[in-house]
């Protein structure tokens, strides 16, 4: 029997949060819309408040646009897509809570076969409650493939190397590691996703991506947001754990891996691992740790992190860090990869700027030619945008060298619509394609660069340092990027 013909059950627990009502409906709207579920999918939302199915629909609807059907047509896919979601209320740990929901399932399902996707939009720490309620009630019935069952579940994926592997064999008690989605939703990212066709399917840029030619790497992802509404949740995990060691780590591994024999997702995930394993474990040597105050910006005064009131107002945990990553193997040793992630700094971005060394210094240097080298700049958001700087003459008479840039903005370039992270990471789940999810070995490696230091900080009570809201960030991180010859973007 076909995928087609079969019953998909996509049921969101926590479906009352944030995360679900402005991500996973909207996408699975999305794909809707453009036809890409199964005739026979039904969603079902579960969670603590108690709703009606109707409720549940307008609370669902606020999010959705019709981004992929304007015009009329768009109000008949709403009305397809919401007869064909419910909803149930209960408590997570409830196994009896579970079996009414299967009931409602099983209805709906009728007498075809079905898939099941489990999105636990839930804190982390209920995870494994929710895991075992399912599990108990009968739901997840350990199917593999046909009938299959899948779970995603969503970064921090516990604090440290050992309460990660700890998670990873609780629920891994449920869910097989192959039913297992780790969602890292920058991998759904489109300019992300671009990152290794950039690599290997150009010839200019992969015979010059080592050690000899290129001279450092940034990665640096900045948000001009404070924590608010989030306070209590951040103050428990800090940055370092928010975004630096899944975000930018994912997009530091794809920067640096080897190329894939075969493109699936076990070479994908193997030589992603193999790079990682070769990161070594950062030092408090090479980090900065920053927080923001309070501060007039742009004409509206900001609460420092202090003020904020979900956090302890004698809380350490940064809002911001940068680090000096490097990487033992023969493509980039000595290679500092500087990469840094800010809330409340004065711009949204996450970019990767590619650095090379000086071409021949010599030749035009009589001529006062600008020497800066080239630079690759990814920007990943806002802008979607690939530019690369070259040197160029000036026209006119004479010989004048300035660099200009080669602007490849996806704005211009493609007509298609950029699909959000979401919408193809839900995808991904329901074809079963593991390539943009997390395996447990290299959720594994990527703790075991931070896990010591992060240890560090806390124990030794290391405060970070203040910088205004809407500023650059920390000076210190400045000073730690010119230790390696590098300035920041
Ligand atoms: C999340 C972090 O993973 O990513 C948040 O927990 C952050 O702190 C968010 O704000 C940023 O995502 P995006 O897609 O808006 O850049």
């Amino acid at each position: 029997m076909s995928e087609e013909s079969k019953a998909l059950s996509i049921v969101v627990i926590g479906a009352s949060g944030d995360l679900a009502r402005k991500k996973i409906f909207p996408a699975l709207f999305a794909l809707y819309s453009q036809g890409m579920l199964p005739a026979h999918v039904r969603i079902f939302g579960f969670s603590r408040s108690k709703m009606t199915d109707e409720t549940f629909r307008k609370c669902i609807t606020e999010h959705l646009t019709c981004r992929y059907v304007p015009g009329e047509s768009c109000q008949e896919h709403m009305d397809g897509f919401l007869d064909r979601c419910f909803y149930m209320s209960g408590q997570y740990d409830s196994r009896d809570a579970f079996l009414d929901l299967y009931q409602v399932m099983q209805r709906e399902e009728g007498a075809l076969p079905a898939n099941r996707v489990f999105y636990l939009a839930i804190p982390p720490s209920i995870f494994l409650d929710v895991a075992q309620a399912l599990g108990g009630a009968g739901l997840v019935q350990c199917g593999i493939s046909d009938p299959w069952s899948r779970v995603v579940i969503e970064k921090p994926f516990g604090r440290d190397r050992s309460s990660s592997d700890l998670l990873v064999q609780q629920m891994g008690d449920v869910f097989r590691e192959a039913q297992t989605f780790r969602i890292d939703h920058y991998l759904g990212k489109e300019v992300i996703q671009n990152l290794m066709v950039l690599r290997f399917a150009n010839l200019v840029f992969e015979p010059l991506w080592n050690r000899k030619y290129i001279k450092s790497v940034q990665i640096s992802w900045k948000e001009d947001l404070s924590v608010e509404g989030r306070g209590g949740y951040f103050d428990g995990y800090g940055i370092i754990r928010d975004v630096m060691q899944n975000h930018l780590l994912q997009i530091m591994s794809i920067v640096a891996m080897e190329p894939c024999t075969k493109m699936d997702a076990g070479h994908i995930c193997n030589e992603k691992v193999k790079v990682v394993r070769q990161i070594p474990a950062l030092t408090l040597d090479d980090l900065v740790v920053g927080q923001y105050t309070a501060a007039d910006w742009k004409g509206t005064y900001y609460n420092g992190y202090l003020e904020d009131e979900m956090v302890p107002n004698d809380s350490i945990t940064p809002t911001f860090a940068a680090a000096a990553l490097t990487i033992d193997n023969d493509r980039w040793r000595g290679v500092p990869f500087l990469i840094r992630a800010g809330k409340g700094l004065e711009c949204r971005t996450t970019e990767i700027r590619i650095q090379f060394r000086h071409a021949n210094k010599s030749m035009y240097a009589a001529l006062g030619a600008d020497h800066s080298p080239n630079e690759l700049v990814i920007r990943v958001q806002p802008d979607e945008s690939i530019m690369l700087t070259v040197a160029n003459k000036v026209p006119g008479m004479g010989m004048k060298i300035e660099r200009t840039q080669l602007d490849l903005r996806y704005q211009e370039a493609f007509e298609e619509i950029i699909p959000d992270a979401y919408e193809s990471l839900m995808l991904d789940v329901i074809r079963g394609d593991k390539s943009l999810f997390i395996r447990k070995d290299e959720l594994g490696a990527a703790w075991d660069i931070f896990t010591p230091v992060l240890k560090q900080l806390e124990t030794e009570g290391i405060a970070p340092e203040p910088y205004a809201f809407g500023s650059h960030g920390p000076k210190a991180a400045d000073a730690l990027a010119q230790k390696y010859g590098v300035t920041w973007a």
